[in-house]
């Protein structure tokens, strides 16, 4: 499968990138940089192509709001038929708005709180995906409070160590805190069967994100299906496996997770068990339908090195400070006059480790020209902060001939909203 050359967004037509029947210039020139624009299309075919790798069993895609929980992008999801993984309050209240039914969203979590745990009770989630057997006691007792059951999978630790860029993004192995060691698994079941609070329905895990190879998850699979079916011989009435998401996608050379390779290894072992299939994919549906366009600043040679400094920086896309992570880098309007040259390319954030790209390769920029930073729709604005005083960007979804502005740039106003100000009652929040 994948998505293809052709029918990859952000497409180079005369020399200049393009989304949907925009050029990346005119839309950058018309809301401002730093900028996030996302392309509804490929949003969309990219949901397609996983619900259609899977269509023998019909599975619940509950897309991960952690990557991108724009609300227009929500809301078209929705529309697609997605459900939600969620993992705050917050999540459930953007689920919420864009109309996705309770009825498909799972939580997981570790420090769920019983604010959330009640929250998410009363709006009718589909199942607590639980991390911890502290966890669900404090949920079977919020339950109990509320006179309700509680819907819950365990989250399995499966001790599987899948291979992904950085060990930040490494969630299946004994070390991280994520799930329950396997061994501890089936007692809880069997403990949560006597709980007036609890119902038991499903298993879930959740090995990494941006794992390129079906493997891991095949074996991950085959590990939580024996637990539930331990757990179903003892008495737990199981519905659902929860198979986590983690689908890896290209930034570089490397080749993304194929949905029907994936599908293949997965499907018999899911039909064979009789459970519905749930999958969390984050960043396999947004990741690439997203481009961070920034503006360069100016070009200085210091030392060995030459930076491009652009408006865009750490506080819009954290991933290659944080990870590591390569991003690929265009400039939006071909160069093919300029040197090609080694450069780093830096945003304006007062930190040594601010860049977007190291010792890249690229046709020399000038002041005011634009730059196009690929694969930025996932894990881009979720992570972006207003460090160094800064206004988080503005989104834009474009959907073929339509534009929508899917969130403003904040305002220097926004940067101060809640807080105390001159002449207030120091112990009153300041009025909104
Ligand atoms: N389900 C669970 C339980 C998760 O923890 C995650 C991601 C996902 C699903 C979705 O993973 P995805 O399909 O998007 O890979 N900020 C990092 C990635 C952190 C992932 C956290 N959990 C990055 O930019 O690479």
């Amino acid at each position: 499968m994948g998505s293809g050359v052709l029918s990859r967004p952000f497409p180079r037509v005369d020399g200049e990138l393009r989304c949907g029947e925009y050029s990346v210039v005119e839309l950058a020139d018309r809301f401002g940089t730093p900028v996030f624009i996302y392309d509804a299309q490929a949003v969309r075919r990219r949901y397609r192509e996983l619900r259609d790798a899977f269509a023998e069993v019909d599975p619940l895609i509950a897309y991960s709001v952690k990557a991108n929980g724009n609300l227009k992008l929500l809301h078209l999801l929705r529309e697609e038929g997605a459900g939600a993984d969620i993992v705050s309050l917050g999540e459930l209240s953007r689920c919420v708005r864009a109309g996705i039914a309770a009825d498909r969203i799972v939580f997981a979590g570790v420090g769920k709180t019983t604010v959330e745990m009640a929250a998410a009770l009363e709006a009718g989630i589909y199942a607590f995906n639980v991390e911890s057997a502290g966890e669900l006691h404090l949920l079977n007792d919020v339950a109990q409070e509320m006179g309700v059951e509680a819907p819950f999978a365990l989250r399995v630790n499966p001790d599987i160590e899948a291979r992904t860029p950085h060990e930040y993004t490494r969630t299946g192995h004994a070390r991280t805190k994520f799930g329950i060691p396997a061994d501890e698994v089936l007692e809880l079941y069997r403990w949560a069967l006597e709980q007036p609070g609890l119902r038991a329905r499903g298993i879930d895990v959740h090995i990494g994100s941006q794992i390129l190879d079906p493997g891991p998850y095949e074996r991950a699979l085959g590990r939580v299906l024996d637990l539930a079916r331990r757990a179903q011989d003892a008495g737990s009435e199981l519905e659902f496996v929860d198979l986590g998401g983690g689908y890896g996608v290209s930034y570089d050379e490397e080749e993304e997770m194929s949905a029907s390779r994936l599908a293949e290894q997965i499907v018999p072992l899911v039909r064979a068990s009789g459970l519905r299939l749930v999958l969390e994919p984050g960043r396999y549906i947004v990741g690439e339908a997203g481009m961070l366009v920034t503006r360069v600043q100016f070009v200085k040679a210091s030392g060995e090195k030459t930076f491009v400094i652009t408006d865009g920086g750490m506080t819009e896309l954290l991933r290659p400070s944080h990870y590591q992570g390569y991003h690929r880098i265009e400039p939006v309007r071909s160069r093919p006059e300029s040197p090609m040259l080694q450069v780093d390319v830096v945003g304006p954030i007062c930190e040594a480790g601010d860049f977007l790209a190291r010792d890249r390769e690229l046709a020399l920029p000038l002041r005011g020209d634009l730059l196009g930073v690929r694969t930025a729709g996932a894990y881009g604005f979720t992570m972006s902060s207003n460090y160094n005083g800064r206004t988080r960007a503005a989104e834009v979804v474009v959907d073929a001939e339509a534009v929508t502005l899917a969130r403003r740039r904040e305002s220097l106003e926004d940067l101060v909203r809640g807080e105390w100000r001159p002449g207030d009652d120091p112990l009153e929040r300041a009025a909104e």
